[in-house]
């Protein structure tokens, strides 16, 4: 019994293994996260990866509320010189917020 459990884990974790091999581990810049990929996020996509990765903006903890994603766009534009209209910077807020806040 004991053994034929050992053999089953053995065997997940190999099948883990494989799967974690053919996955890249490192997106490059330009591949468009799933959650990113519907039009009302396209000024997202379109801005934000300019300077790297969108798992940045997908990798942030969840529910830190959308003054959280309008600061991190304002940060974006002041301390990393970003060049964002404000339309642009409001619209994009706003999709980080919905879909991420
Ligand atoms: C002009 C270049 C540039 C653009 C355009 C840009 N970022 Fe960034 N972003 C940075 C830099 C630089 C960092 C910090 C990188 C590091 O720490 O490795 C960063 C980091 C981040 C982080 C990680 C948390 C943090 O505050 O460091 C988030 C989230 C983020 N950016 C979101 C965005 C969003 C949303 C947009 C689109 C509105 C955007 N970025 C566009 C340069 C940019």
């Amino acid at each position: 019994m004991m053994r034929t459990v050992t053999y089953i884990m053995a065997g997940a974790a190999a099948m883990l293994g494989a799967v974690a091999f053919a996955q890249p581990i490192d997106l490059p810049v330009g591949d468009v996260p799933v959650e990113l990929s519907d039009a009302e996020s396209e000024v997202v996509v379109n801005t934000c990866s300019a300077c790297h990765s969108l798992d940045y903006i997908t990798t942030q903890p969840r529910g830190k509320g959308a003054q959280f994603w309008r600061d991190s766009v304002n940060k974006m534009i002041t301390v990393y010189s970003a060049p964002i209209s404000p339309e642009d910077a409001d619209a994009i807020s706003a999709v980080l917020a919905k879909k991420f806040g």
